[in-house]
């Protein structure tokens, strides 16, 4: 796939993002269907979900998602790759999650991963999180993507 091709199947994936926004509904119906929309619409991103934030427990909370079940329902701050984003109120890219050393593995298929914090009035709401089989699957054009999915989001949260 060419990189113009790339971007139109993103510009095109936001935009239904958006749509899917704005036609409203059930919360986590509406954020369900977007992971659905990513995991579906793009190759690499094999598993596709949110983790709420509560900031007076410093815990996130597993959210809809799409891909295979996980054991991590709750993950502690500063805790694997998505509590560490928390920690850090930071995205993360890992090109190889066998590097990280408290990573929290949900499947032994899983070799990289990304994860995006979600912003509303300056606190951190919530994180897209997102799995590949694929090694080093995550660049510069899935952060400029998932940032703006991130704004979209961020209207319903
Ligand atoms: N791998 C994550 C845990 C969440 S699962 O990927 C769904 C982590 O290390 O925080």
């Amino acid at each position: 796939m060419t990189t113009a091709d790339d971007r139109a199947v993103r510009e095109e994936l936001l935009s239904q993002v958006r749509q899917r926004v704005a036609r409203g509904g059930p919360r986590d119906e509406v954020l369900k269907a977007i992971c659905r929309l990513l995991h579906d619409g793009i190759g690499h991103y094999d598993w596709v979900g949110f983790y709420f934030v509560d900031g007076s427990r410093e815990m996130l909370r597993l959210g809809p998602y799409v891909g295979a079940p996980t054991r991590h329902v709750k993950i502690p701050f500063g805790q694997g790759v998505c509590g560490l984003a928390a920690q850090k109120r930071q995205a993360l890219m890992v090109p190889d999650v066998f590097k990280v050393v408290n990573y929290l593995s949900c499947s032994p298929r899983v070799k990289s991963e990304f994860v995006m914090p979600i912003f509303v009035r300056g606190e951190m709401a919530a994180e897209l999180d997102i799995d590949s089989h694929t090694l080093d699957a995550f660049g510069e054009r899935d952060k400029d993507f998932l940032e703006a999915v991130a704004g979209a989001v961020a209207e319903i949260l």
